[in-house]
């Protein structure tokens, strides 16, 4: 019997999880073991030869690189039996490679499924970002006011002082200014060395996570996946690409992108229904990382569905060969 054509997500979902699940339980020999090549390799073949037993035409939109940069899971690489409905694919097999080989908190495998044409086919690039919760009006914050005025801003939707505001931002040396400004307000910064996709997730749940705001530039690639994960979670993102010389403005150019300006909220990045799962590697407030024991590991992975909101966590005990 052949496949169904249409983008069933309920179905797909319990396939995402296995990938997911498959990238971290396979990472889990490499956390601090400082080799973060190796971690993230290991994950990359078990993402990839998991997604392809799913019953998909897949096409990697976001990936590992350009195809002659990353020989697996690369952009445009096709997934999947081919036996199943168009679909585009979002992934970091291992998105905090340098937090997994240090045992550092949050790193994360990701995966990111929509119809085809779904989207946003963004470059190997810098994005600067914008991330809130679910709860406000649409804009209360935006990328065109300066860091101050977005703390401001949400400290007065919130009817709170910003000092009650915590922002999340990567600590590095291009987001000094931006770190000075949002400390002038009185806000509380959470400076994370890495992994600026559950950065942006953390927006989600400040009640958990105790961030507010995500702001600051980081890969365009984990823009996108940040976008699919909070189309599901709720809240709002922003992003605006940046080209620093003419070899991303080229990337740009391959990728079918004309305005180098452009302000992309978070469903101009994910156009239409997308599921989304991540697991922990190491923990963090979303998720606890693998846990070892004496001849088991045990993974969460989060689940999650735009069109339902629903957020499923799914524990998985798997004996160690
Ligand atoms: P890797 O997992 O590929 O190492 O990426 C981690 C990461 O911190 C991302 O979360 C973030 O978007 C990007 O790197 C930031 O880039 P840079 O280290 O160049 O500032």
């Amino acid at each position: 019997m052949n496949a169904p054509k249409d983008f069933n997500d309920r179905m797909l979902s319990l396939g995402l999880a296995r990938v997911s699940e498959a990238a971290a339980i396979a990472s889990a020999d490499f956390i601090g073991r400082g080799d973060e090549k190796a971690a993230d390799q290991a994950a990359v073949n078990a993402m990839r030869e998991q997604l392809n037993k799913l019953d998909i035409a897949g096409t990697v939109v976001i990936g590992e690189g350009e195809r002659d940069e990353a020989p697996m899971l690369y952009i445009g690489e096709e997934v999947g039996s081919g036996n199943g409905p168009g679909v585009d694919i979002a992934l970091d097999p291992l998105e905090g490679t340098t937090l997994t080989a240090k045992d550092m908190p949050n790193a994360l495998t990701v995966i990111a499924m929509g119809p085809r044409g779904s989207m946003l086919h963004a470059p190997d690039v810098y994005m600067d970002k914008l991330a809130i919760g679910p709860g406000f009006a649409e804009g209360v914050v935006t990328l065109d006011m300066s860091p101050r005025e977005r703390v401001e801003a949400l400290a007065a939707a919130k009817a709170c002082h910003p000092r009650d505001i915590t922002v999340c931002i990567l600590e590095r040396p291009r987001h000094e200014d931006m770190i000075a400004e949002v400390r002038a307000t009185g806000a509380a910064i959470r400076l994370i060395t890495d992994g600026d996709v559950a950065g942006v997730m953390h927006t989600a749940e400040p009640d958990i996570t105790g961030i507010d705001m995500y702001m600051g530039s980081g890969g365009a690639p984990e823009g996108v996946l940040a976008a699919s994960a909070l189309k599901c979670m709720g809240g709002q993102m922003y992003g605006r690409l940046i080209f620093r010389n003419d070899d991303e403005r080229g990337r740009a150019a391959k990728a079918g992108i004309t305005d180098l300006d452009r302000i992309y909220s978070r469903d101009d990045m994910v156009t239409d229904h997308v599921i989304f799962a991540a697991t922990g590697v190491t923990s963090g407030s979303i998720l606890p990382g693998i846990k070892r024991e004496v001849g088991y590991l045990t993974t969460e992975t989060i689940l999650m569905r735009s069109k339902t909101g629903s957020v499923r966590r799914m524990v998985y005990r798997n004996p160690t060969r």
